[in-house]
């Protein structure tokens, strides 16, 4: 499986999910291509919000070997699945493209545990760090889900 994460600045919240399903795939023995990126460009090249360095070494995950990028044309057709983060995320990938093939492969990342619902992960930027807590558990528990799913028969 080749999977994008996608929020605003991929900063706070498609690091740490690209960092937990890494982990968990890593965990698994499996051999998934997993990555991030924002649908903005403010903070390109940047680390992890610290908020976000944080909360996943609490829990044993480093994510400090990522810099965040913006979405491109071409993770189109290099990933098989890309999760938004929120609605405005998701809005702004199906503008991307107009290819079927690329809209059908958009969808919320809370979608994996809530499906239908168009829940969202919530943007923890202005807030305070219990609301980073609050993003690690929400995507950790989808990309659990997520790793059910594709579990190997
Ligand atoms: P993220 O959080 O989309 O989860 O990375 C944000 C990061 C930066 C900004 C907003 C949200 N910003 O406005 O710069």
């Amino acid at each position: 499986m080749r999977i994008l994460m996608v929020c605003l600045g991929n900063i706070c919240r498609s690091p740490l999910a690209e960092g937990i399903l890494k982990h968990k795939a890593r965990q698994r023995g499996l051999d998934w291509w997993v990555d991030s990126a924002g649908t903005g460009g403010w903070h390109v090249g940047e680390l992890p919000d610290q908020r976000s360095i944080d909360v996943a070494r609490r829990f044993g995950i480093d994510i400090t070997d990522q810099r965040a990028r913006q979405v491109r044309p071409e993770d189109f057709e290099r990933f098989d699945l890309i999760f938004a983060m929120d609605r405005q995320n998701l809005q702004h990938l199906q503008q991307m493209t107009s290819r079927p093939e690329h809209l059908q492969k958009i969808r919320f990342l809370l979608d994996v545990l809530y499906p239908g619902q168009e829940r969202e992960v919530p943007d923890p930027y202005y807030g305070g760090p219990e609301g980073f807590v609050q993003v690690f558990r929400l995507v950790e528990a989808a990309c659990e889900r997520l790793l059910e799913e594709h579990r190997p028969q």
